[in-house]
């Protein structure tokens, strides 16, 4: 089965306060290059494309000549959006491939396991993406009052890669530029076209960097991984 990762990296980390978000060091290495180092070891994956920014196409650039990710073929320039991004990715995908993941290179700390078993899912099912079951109670409020407690026994929480066949990633593309879904993932796509959606069963580690502390709780948990197999 020929499955392309599009990884996409050209954000401009607003509410981090750097542009350069998925450069970041973590530990002793960039946020990418963790992402990289995942996608690179899951046996599910054939290839990656990579999405960037005009303004980190060059460090990244320098980054992929100096250590070698064997899977990435392409890399392409992204959006003003992340949807945007993910459609450049999707489209520079090779003609045969069978499945597509999207992945937020902003989540580094997911791991290989992880990746091959939504994978799996979704060649079973059409789509399936990673996601955490909710742990916190959830308000809803109107104007700082609350409305009601929703049942969070059935709330779980959208991560990536989010992992579709090719047929459906089209038309979930197409309905995407058509404009008339608002959509923060591609899942959101899959559902208003009534197709089903596997959830594989995450955890909070697989975080996304969003703000300056997040670098702290990865760092942690990377630090305790190693300790873990040391
Ligand atoms: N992304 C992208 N193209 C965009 C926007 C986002 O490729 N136009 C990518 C980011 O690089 C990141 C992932 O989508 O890997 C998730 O986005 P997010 O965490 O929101 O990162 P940023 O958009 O960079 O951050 P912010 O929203 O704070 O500006
Ligand atoms: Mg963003």
């Amino acid at each position: 089965m020929i499955a392309v990762a599009v990884i996409v990296a050209a954000g401009k980390g607003e509410r981090f306060g750097d542009a350069s978000k998925v450069l970041t060091p973590l530990l002793d290495r960039p946020v990418l290059a963790w992402t990289l180092d995942a996608f690179e070891h899951a046996t599910s994956v054939t290839e990656i494309v990579l999405v960037v920014g005009e303004h980190t196409m060059v460090p990244i650039s320098e980054l992929l000549a100096l250590r070698s990710w064997t899977k990435v073929r392409q890399i392409v320039l992204g959006g003003d959006t992340r949807q945007q991004s993910t459609a450049n990715g999707v489209r520079a995908a090779r003609e045969d491939a069978e499945i597509v993941l999207v992945h937020d290179a902003a989540r580094p700390l997911v791991n290989s396991d992880q990746i091959d078993a939504t994978v799996s899912a979704a060649a079973k099912s059409g789509g399936a993406i990673l996601a955490a079951q909710v742990t916190d109670t959830i308000k809803r409020c109107i104007q700082g009052q609350i409305v009601e407690t929703i049942d969070r026994s059935t709330l779980w929480q959208a991560q990536t890669p989010q992992v579709f066949n090719v047929k459906l990633m089209t038309e979930m593309m197409a309905l995407a530029q058509s404009g008339d879904v608002l959509m923060t993932d591609e899942a959101s796509l899959a559902e208003h076209l009534g197709y089903p959606v596997t959830i594989v069963p995450s955890n909070s580690t697989n975080l996304k960097i969003t703000h300056p502390h997040d670098v702290l709780v990865a760092e942690a948990i990377l630090r305790a991984r190693k300790e873990a197999t040391s």
